[in-house]
């Protein structure tokens, strides 16, 4: 198999694109997916505050034979906890319950409107105190970005949002690149719900490769990083087996046209 690809972010912090996000698993079935994961390559872990198992994420983490230097771990400050101060404390107990003394990015995890400006404030001193090798935010559509810019001093090195072939965000995804932001797609495999589309099918018979390897192989020649959850061995493995195919401009393009703005989350911009 080809190597797995990374991306250098804007701090110059290398990234892998594929990572395994960990939303909805608890406890027992986190640490174990964690596991799995790291055994089966990847090298990217994307938990949340909000998702309240960073401490199995630590376990799994700290008990692994891979290097801590060579996992890239993200997690979220929490809506509850937005704000300057408080944004600090959230960070601190996330390092505490990870069992380490730094994270590689750290993100926003919803543009909340009344703390977005303090809280972004306080991932700029994270940033600067070396703790989050990279710090980010998650569900900044572009009115979100624009206001972000005016008063940050730190670009941004990631935005992580809802994205796959039927919410292709094309103008938010060339943006994020203008800006050197990496876009990171969450819910890429749209929890399930288009695997018997019959354009996903035939390519996934034309590649020999599931619906599911043809979506993440999209976001991946589209330059975008993918966190796909699974808490199944099988899957776990079959999410990573991406990298030895390449889809052709012309299904590409196909697959573009599947955009129907088709969420599974909340829009962001109905949420503020
Ligand atoms: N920043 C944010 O606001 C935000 C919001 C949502 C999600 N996220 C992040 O993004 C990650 C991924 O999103 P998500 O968990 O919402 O959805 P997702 O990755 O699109 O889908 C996960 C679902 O698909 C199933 N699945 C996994 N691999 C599969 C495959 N190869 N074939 C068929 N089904 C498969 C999983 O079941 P099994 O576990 O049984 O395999 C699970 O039910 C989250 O875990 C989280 O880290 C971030």
């Amino acid at each position: 198999m080809k190597p797995q690809p990374y991306k250098t972010l804007n701090s110059g912090v290398e990234m892998p694109l594929l990572g395994l996000g960990v939303f909805d698993m608890h406890h027992k079935e986190a640490e174990q997916a964690v596991e799995w994961a790291l055994e089966t390559g990847y090298r990217l872990i994307d938990t949340a505050s909000m998702y309240e198992n960073e401490l199995q994420i630590g376990n799994a983490i700290r008990t692994s034979s891979v290097a801590r230097e060579e996992i890239f771990l993200t997690t979220k400050v929490n809506d509850k906890d937005q704000g300057y101060a408080s944004t600090l404390r959230a960070f601190d107990h996330s390092l505490e319950l990870l069992q380490t003394d730094y994270v590689d990015l750290y993100l926003i995890h919803w543009p909340i409107k009344a703390a977005r400006k303090e809280t972004w404030k306080a991932l700029e001193k994270i940033y600067e105190s070396g703790k989050a090798r990279a710090i980010g935010v998650a569900n900044y559509l572009e009115p979100f970005l624009d206001e972000l810019f005016t008063y940050s001093e730190i670009v941004p090195a990631i935005n992580q949002v809802e994205f796959s072939p039927f919410l292709y965000l094309e103008n938010l995804k060339s943006k994020c690149e203008k800006l050197g932001i990496v876009l990171q797609a969450y819910t890429p495999l749209v929890r399930g719900l288009k695997m018997n589309n019959n354009l996903l099918q035939s390519l996934a018979k034309k590649y020999e490769k599931t619906p599911a390897q043809i979506i993440l192989r999209w976001s991946i020649q589209h330059g975008v990083s993918p966190i796909p959850k699974s808490s199944n061995l099988l899957r776990i493995k079959e999410n990573f087996d991406i990298f030895d195919f390449e889809i052709s401009a012309n299904d590409m393009k196909l697959l573009n046209m599947l955009n129907e703005d088709f969420r599974v989350v909340d829009n962001p911009m109905e949420l503020l």
